[in-house]
């Protein structure tokens, strides 16, 4: 698998922010992460990509004292989690930094980051009353303070956490629902001054961090495009190995055991604060569904190849409390619906979720990505099982996170 997106993110600007040289290998080498990469040079860090293994960058962080004023406007292209997180470390750096992104994520919230960092004592700016980007941030001296976030959103929590670190005082951060952890294991393996458990994150102040390689393991969202086909494909055994497997992530796999499918995970390593390991998925009979809410945010990105499979479990898959999935890449309840009908399956859709029905052969047709990489990645799996061919517009926003699709499907595909 490509490393894992969220990971890689993290493990750039936290090595941005150490004293000295870290190695980073195994990072997604989909446009997103590039983007933070970016930014991040823009902001004064020195990065180098080794050109023969694209997943290798080296960045030579010196702490806050190295980030800069950027001379350029900031493109986070397509990343939410790149707008948003640096976003965070921008409101604690001196001077006016600008954050803008692709048509898309101009389109996409900001107001959950701008109103907490504006509490902090940034000064930010944006389209619609600060809701949209461009961001424009007049960064400072910030204090730290209680945050009670309305949605579980990782983005927005890092963000904060990220300002944490360089505000005065205690910043802390309680969630509605378990989002991903990534950055409160990642700083609690460094050593960082963070304190994490029962829904609240708690950070203070530090001038840097320490400069640490490492390795990141293989994408679990990006896994669940082959786990899927595996369980609608006849005769599929797949084994997916060095995978990671933090429990804010495995919320899918949960969800597609509970219909049945035959699937096992296994953490066989745990260094560096991440549990990773090996997941085997084989072709599988499988149910429709009530999906538990509480279940949500712990498979949030998986919901356009989860309504996939759905469609060739017997009877109803019903998704609800998940209308976040209105606000991500695209508004991914309707081009999810919209894909499945183009396919010949019955949707029904809600403000929070939707309804699936199956078991359903699907026809050929057209689906429209919209730009969303996981809409893309979900219909090329619907394209393994339909009666026809399935085209799906806008493939290339699979470079998002996932460049690699075509050919890990391909030896994927060539083992018996
Ligand atoms: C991410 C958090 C999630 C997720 C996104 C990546 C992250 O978004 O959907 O793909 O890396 O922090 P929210 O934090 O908005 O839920």
């Amino acid at each position: 698998m490509p490393g894992d997106k969220s990971i890689s993110h993290r493990a750039l600007i936290f090595a941005a922010l150490g004293d000295g040289t870290s190695r980073l290998q195994g990072l997604n080498t989909g446009d997103d992460v590039e983007s933070t990469r970016r930014c991040l040079a823009h902001l004064g860090v020195p990065t180098r990509r080794n050109i023969e293994d694209l997943s290798e960058v080296v960045v030579e962080g010196s702490g806050w004292d190295g980030l800069r004023e950027p001379s350029e406007v900031m493109d986070a292209g397509n990343s939410g989690t790149t707008i948003r997180c640096l976003a965070g470390l921008c409101a604690a750096i001196p001077g006016l930094s600008v954050l803008t992104g692709d048509e898309t994520l101009r389109r996409r919230p900001m107001l959950r980051i701008v109103e907490p960092l504006t509490a902090m004592g940034a000064q930010i700016e944006g389209r619609s009353g600060g809701d949209l980007a461009p961001l424009a941030i007049r960064g400072g001296p910030l204090t730290g303070m209680k945050h009670d976030l309305r949605v579980a959103s990782a983005q927005v929590k890092t963000a904060l956490v990220l300002a944490g670190l360089r505000a005065s005082g205690r910043t802390e951060i309680r969630e509605p629902g378990p989002s991903r952890d990534h950055t409160e294991r990642m700083l609690d393996a460094l050593g960082a001054p963070v304190a994490a458990g029962h829904g609240t994150v708690s950070v203070s102040s530090v001038g840097s961090l320490p400069a640490a390689d490492r390795r990141v393991p293989g994408d679990v969202s990006s896994a669940l495009f082959l786990v899927a086909a595996a369980l609608v494909v006849e005769g599929s055994d797949l084994e997916i190995r060095d995978v990671g497997l933090n429990p804010t992530r495995t919320g899918a796999l949960e969800i597609l055991r509970g219909m049945g499918a035959r699937l096992e995970w296994t953490v066989t390593d745990g260094s560096g604060g991440e549990p990773r390991g090996t997941i085997r998925a084989r072709h599988s009979a499988l149910a429709g569904a009530t999906v538990d809410p509480a279940l949500v945010p712990r498979a949030i990105d998986e919901f356009p190849i989860l309504a996939v499979v759905a469609s060739q479990a017997e009877g109803a898959t019903r998704i609800s409390g998940a209308g976040e999935l209105r606000v991500k890449e695209s508004d991914r309840i309707r081009t999810t619906a919209a894909g499945l009908t183009a396919l010949g399956v019955q949707v029904e859709t809600m403000d929070d979720g939707m309804i699936v029905h199956g078991p359903s052969d699907l026809v050929r047709g057209e689906v429209d990505a919209e730009g969303d990489h996981r809409i893309a990645l979900a219909f090329a799996v619907a394209g393994l099982i339909a009666g026809g061919d399935v085209r799906v517009k806008g493939w290339s926003s699979v470079e998002t996170s996932f460049p690699e699709f075509l050919d890990v499907l391909g030896k994927a595909r060539g083992r018996r």
